[in-house]
Order: structure tokens, then C-alpha cells, then sequence
């Protein structure tokens, strides 16, 4: 398969409807979607718009099934040991906001995280240091971004609950060792929670020969519908739990003083669910484990090349995050002197139909520690050509020369 035979299935990158040659390179706030995906969601509007789990009739057992073999594909994708240790959620934020209102902490409690972690996995810790009194405590990275993994052994020292990490920063694509990590945390009897919002894209990832305890991870990131995402736990753990959110199709029955919880997963997954979204997950899984993780970097790395030698003249300009492309998977991330990052981006767009990200995407605790104020990410995939980022490179240049 060549980048082209991918192309013609996300509609907008297909010719026929691009007239205007919009260049995505967005694709760490949301992937595109293949017509595979979009196509699935269709046939559960238009053929079984039913409930799963609940009525008995020909439409809902069809949703059923599929809502069934969506989490079995996830279950393969993440390496799972039991189907069930798949929670649909709407996004990595809820799946994180879901292990941090259910899992037991007490005050005094340690919990650490990195220390340019998105929003998502900062500030229901900070909810829990008020509501909890649990302690936060934040790792900081090298000054390239990369991990350190001498203070992290120090930080472990200290006596810590849950460790919880950006597997890959959506800032500047470092992604974590995480398998020093588990094991260093599981050692010291700490559980690890990890962010997969930009790993699950880029990189296999095997819960059971990590040994991961939760992963946390968006749909509209691989290839999936917005709005729909995994929490994968470790069963033992997720059985021990209280859920978070209570209500329909949670409890196996009730009385007016009391419930009966359901098992792993349902106690999970409150009220009527987003089933159009899990069946585009399921496809959408489906779709990524068919192009396959190691053509997905190997086009990154090559995008994610061009794109640094390429700018590596412009002046004024500084790179967040390490030097060496192979390190930052599909994510080049950068500020200009002098030029406010939101006024590049919409040059971008505006001169080339070049869609980038700009502002503190959801960092902002990182930006306002190092006292940046912005920065432009252009994030890529395996569905950009080199043409495109040529053409980046190029435009770029001219809005230095002009700004
Ligand atoms: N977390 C997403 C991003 O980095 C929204 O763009």
C-alpha cells in the first residue's frame, strides 16, 4: 500500500474533494477519519438506531453485537487479558477524571505526574489535593523535554500512590520509557496511570507486557469518531473500585435504599451510550491495525525530518522539545521571535489552506512556567505526503520574510 492508496479513504484528502488542497497537519487534535469509519457510523443510523445491552428486538441485538466486537477490537489493539478491562469513555480526559473519582485516595496520598502534562491529566489531581487532600507532586523533564529518570527514582522514594504520565506529550512528541517507568513504580508499590491520547496513534502498545495498572485514550486521535475513547484497566483493579458516574445500566437491580452494581465493565459505563461511536471505533481500529504501527512512524519520522532541516534557518525560530526528529514521532512544535504563533497559523491557513494548531495546547502550566506565550504545532500522520510538508517548509519561510 502507498500513502496515496490511504489517501483516496479519508474524504477530505481524497482529490475529488479537495479542491481547495487543505494540508492537515492537525492530526494530534483530532485524526482525519477513513470513509470505513464514517461509514460504519452511518449503518447504525441508518439501518439500527437501537439501544445495546437493553432491548430484546432484531435492531438492538445488531447494536449489541457490533458494541461487542468494537470492544474486542480494542481489547486486541491494546493487548488486553480480558475484554471486559475495556471502558468505553468519551475521551482521555473522562477516562483519567474516571480513575481519579474512583480509585481510593486518602489524604496525605502522593500522586505524581510529569511536568508538562496536558490540562487532562493535571487538573482533576489538583481537584483531588482540595477535595482529598492528596499531595501532587511534579517531575520535570530534562531541559530537551526528555525524561528524567533519576528524579523520577527519587521522586518514587517518597512513598507514592499512583504515578500518573503523558506516555507522549501532545507538546513536543517525547514519548516516555515506560517500561523503566512501570517497573521502577511497581517496585515501590506505586500504581502507573498512563495518558495514550498521542501514543495510541503512533505506537503498539501492550497493556499485559507492560504491565500497565490504567491507560487512558481518545477515538478522535486513531482514525476514530470525536467524543469517544477507552479507559483500559487491570480487571482486579477496576473490580475493586467504586464507579464514578452511577445510574442507568449500572446496577443489575435496585430498591429504594439500595443497588447492586453490575460487573466490570457496565458499572462503568453509565446511562445510554454513544453507539454510533463505539461501532466507528471498532472500525477504526480495525482500519489503524491494518495500515500497521511501523509504516505509521516510519512516515512520521520521515515528515517530522524534513520538517526540522527544512525550518533550521529560519531565524528567530526555536524548536520545543529534542533536536533529533526521531524522537518527537509525528510532532514539531515551535515559536517564533517577535511573531505571535496564532498570527502564523492563520497566515498558514490563510496563504496555503495549511491547518496547524497554535497557543499553549492545553499546557498551559508549561507556558506559564517557562514564561512562552505560544507556540505552533504542526502535527502530522501517515496520510500527509512530503509534498505537504514541503510546501510547510515553504510557507513558512515566507511569512518570516514578510513578518
Ligand atoms: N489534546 C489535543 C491537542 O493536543 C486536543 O491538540
Amino acid at each position: 500500500m502507498t500513502i496515496n492508496d490511504y489517501r483516496i479513504d479519508f474524504p477530505i484528502l481524497n482529490p475529488q474533494n479537495n479542491e481547495k488542497r487543505i494540508i492537515y497537519l492537525d492530526s494530534a487534535c483530532q485524526s482525519l477519519r477513513p470513509r470505513q469509519v464514517i461509514e460504519a457510523m452511518d449503518r447504525y443510523y441508518t439501518q439500527y438506531p437501537a439501544c445495546s445491552g437493553r432491548s430484546n428486538h432484531q435492531l438492538a441485538a445488531n447494536v449489541t453485537r457490533l458494541v461487542d466486537d468494537a470492544r474486542q477490537q480494542m481489547s486486541k489493539l491494546l493487548g488486553a487479558s480480558r475484554v471486559e478491562e475495556i471502558i468505553f469513555t468519551r475521551n482521555t480526559t473522562e477516562g483519567i477524571n474516571l480513575v481519579a473519582n474512583a480509585l481510593d485516595f486518602n489524604p496525605g496520598d502522593i500522586v505524581l505526574i510529569g511536568g508538562k502534562e496536558h490540562n487532562s491529566n493535571l487538573i482533576p489531581w489538583q481537584m483531588l489535593v482540595k477535595r482529598r487532600g492528596i499531595q501532587l507532586k511534579i517531575l520535570h523533564s530534562h531541559a530537551d523535554g526528555s525524561f528524567d529518570l533519576s528524579a523520577f527514582e527519587l521522586a518514587l522514594s517518597e512513598g507514592v500512590k499512583l504515578v500518573s504520565f503523558g506516555y507522549t506529550s501532545n507538546l513536543d512528541g517525547v514519548t516516555l520509557p515506560v517500561e523503566q517507568i512501570i517497573k521502577l513504580a511497581h517496585k515501590k508499590g506505586a500504581l502507573v496511570l498512563l495518558d495514550a491520547a498521542q501514543a495510541a496513534p503512533q505506537r503498539k502498545i501492550n497493556v499485559r507486557a507492560l504491565d500497565i495498572d490504567f491507560l487512558a485514550l481518545s477515538g478522535h486521535k486513531i482514525l476514530g469518531p470525536s467524543g469517544t475513547g477507552v479507559l483500559y484497566g487491570k480487571y482486579k483493579l477496576l473490580d475493586g473500585m467504586n464507579p464514578f458516574m452511577v445510574g442507568g445500566d449500572t446496577v443489575a437491580s435496585s430498591t429504594y435504599e439500595t443497588c447492586e452494581f453490575l460487573p466490570v465493565p457496565e458499572k462503568y459505563e453509565a446511562g445510554l451510550q454513544d453507539y454510533a461511536g463505539i461501532i466507528g471505533l471498532g472500525a477504526a481500529a480495525r482500519y489503524l491495525q491494518s495500515v500497521g504501527f511501523d509504516a505509521i512512524q516510519k512516515q512520521e519520522f520521515l515528515l517530522n525530518k524534513i520538517m526540522t532541516e527544512g525550518t533550521n534557518d529560519i531565524q528567530g525560530l526555536h524548536l520545543i522539545g529534542p533536536a533529533d526528529p526521531a524522537l518527537r514521532g509525528g510532532i514539531f512544535t515551535f515559536y517564533v521571535d517577535g511573531i505571535d504563533s496564532h498570527r502564523i497559523a492563520l497566515m498558514l491557513d490563510q496563504m496555503a489552506n495549511i491547518c496547524v494548531r497554535s497557543g499553549q495546547h492545553c499546557v498551559h502550566s508549561w507556558f506559564n512556567a517557562k514564561g512562552i506565550k505560544g507556540s505552533v504545532r504542526a502535527s502530522t500522520y501517515f496520510y500527509n505526503t512530503q509534498e505537504e510538508i514541503e510546501l510547510f517548509v515553504e510557507n513558512l519561510k515566507k511569512i518570516r520574510k514578510v513578518l
